[in-house]
């Protein structure tokens, strides 16, 4: 579903991801893990758009879109959280997830003014998905609670259901398991596990070892911005020499 080609990333003298070839299959849960400055979040936003590669190429369902802007990746379905949630703070849980949806129909100042049915009835369907996903998360009830007053783990998983609202076909995760206490953590693999089930492909950076190797059928060590094949990784062993830490 996603192929990363031979992608290098300099910032100025600093090669933050080297020659890194990866793919991630349909319906998968593919791991990402490395340490701090390893090149993980740079990696994501090379898929993301956000910086074009210094050479390679990013293929997702068969289409080079290396070479396309952020917002037309995410239209083609690729979707990612960041390591910093980045919603609106001082709008609620639920006003987040309804400005989320690309290509609202009520979008347009003339459809805004006429508010059509079918704007109406695409709203509610909008609210009707929104309350589902916080359903899957225990946090229904918060519904009307301003982001801000979150905690941080609840942060990210509004923001995480906020990037499902896209309907994506991919969604990257960077450390959607940071700073979530052990019962949010384990409310974030069962709903992980969920999505994949109803067939969302998923791409999942964490520092967590025994988050990343409870989770994925494959993963991936970055190091130094340099990625260990995945027959290699797949071994805990290597993992454990590799990051120098018991899993
Ligand atoms: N926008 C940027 N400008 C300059 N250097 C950056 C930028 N983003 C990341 N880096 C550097 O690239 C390296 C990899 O960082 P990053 O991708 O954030 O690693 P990770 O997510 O694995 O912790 C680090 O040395 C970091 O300081
Ligand atoms: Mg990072």
């Amino acid at each position: 579903m996603l192929e990363v080609k031979g992608v290098t990333k300099y910032f100025g003298g600093l090669c933050a991801v080297h020659d890194c070839t990866l793919s991630v299959e349909a319906d998968s849960i593919t791991g990402l893990i490395g340490p701090n400055g390893a090149g993980k979040t740079t990696l994501f936003n090379v898929i993301a758009g956000v910086y074009p590669p210094n050479q390679g190429e990013v293929w997702f369902r068969g289409e080079k879109i290396s070479d396309a802007a952020p917002w037309a990746i995410a239209g083609k379905g690729v979707a990612r959280t960041f390591q910093t949630p980045h919603g609106f703070p001082q709008m609620t849980i639920m006003e987040n997830l309804m400005v989320s949806p690309l290509r609202q129909k009520g979008e347009g100042v003339f459809r805004g003014l006429l508010r059509g049915a079918r704007v109406r009835a695409e709203e509610k369907a909008h609210r009707r998905k929104a309350l589902e996903l916080l359903d899957t998360i225990g946090m229904v009830d918060r519904r009307n609670e301003l982001v801000v007053n979150l905690s941080a783990g609840e942060a990210r998983m509004v923001e995480l259901v906020r990037q499902l609202m896209l309907d994506p076909q991919i969604l990257l995760l960077d450390e959607p398991a940071a700073g979530i206490n052990p019962a949010l953590c384990g409310k974030l693999l069962d709903l992980l596990r969920r999505l994949r089930h109803e067939g969302l492909t998923l791409l999942v950076i964490d520092h967590n070892l025994s988050f990343i190797m409870e989770l994925c059928d494959t993963i991936y060590v970055l190091s130094h911005g340099e990625v260990t094949p995945a027959a290699v990784s797949a071994d805990p062993k290597v993992i454990e020499a590799y990051l120098g830490r018991a899993a």
